[in-house]
């Protein structure tokens, strides 16, 4: 029997999903789910700080009282309203969430004066570069070893005048 990431995702109904700005109580789970997606993780300081700094913009899912996404959104000096990372819970994925987390963020971003919305992706993420082109991100640049193994990254951003909310 196979057993893609596909087939053990749970099906459960977006409408039960709420999509809130995070709280400090939520880290840990933020934490959580970075360990299960990425190889690497940010320090638990720099979370909290990206909250502090960023409440409106770090946002989480929550479903039957458990956290099951996240992402931290932030807008930077030059009107780029950045999206640091995006991720959900392996066991909760293709659901939409995801889409409904960055369609958040970027409205957000955009209410708090984003003129661009930008974020960097492994050239082999496939399945995000999917779903952000769906949204309507280009890719603008290949950046040669982004990240700490030497993989390269794309630089892709949607112009917010583009964006009609997804
Ligand atoms: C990228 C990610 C956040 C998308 O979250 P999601 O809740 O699965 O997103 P959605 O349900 O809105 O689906 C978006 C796309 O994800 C992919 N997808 C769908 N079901 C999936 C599943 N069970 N497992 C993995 N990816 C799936 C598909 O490409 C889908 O697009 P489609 O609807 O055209 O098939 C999630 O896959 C994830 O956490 N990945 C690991 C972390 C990561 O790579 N983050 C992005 C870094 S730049």
């Amino acid at each position: 029997m196979s057993t893609s990431i596909r087939e053990a995702s749970r099906r459960i109904p977006l409408a039960m999903v709420a999509i809130r700005p995070a709280r400090i109580f939520d880290i840990n789970e933020v934490m959580r789910i970075e360990r299960a997606s990425f190889q690497e993780q940010y320090p638990k300081g720099l979370l909290m700080m990206f909250l502090e700094n960023n409440p409106n913009t770090f946002l989480v899912a929550e479903y039957g009282g458990k956290v099951i996404g996240y992402v931290m959104g932030y807008l930077r000096p030059d009107l780029e309203g950045h999206i640091m990372s995006i991720a959900v819970d392996p066991e909760y994925r293709g659901n939409g969430i995801g889409s409904a987390l960055l369609a958040e963020a970027i409205e957000r971003l955009i209410r708090e004066g984003a003129r661009y919305i930008g974020l960097e992706v492994r050239v082999s993420n496939i399945g995000a570069i999917r779903l952000y082109e769906r949204f309507g991100f280009m890719r603008v640049k290949r950046i040669i070893g982004y990240y700490s193994d030497g993989e390269d990254a794309y630089y892709m951003l949607l112009p917010a005048d583009e964006w009609r909310g997804n």
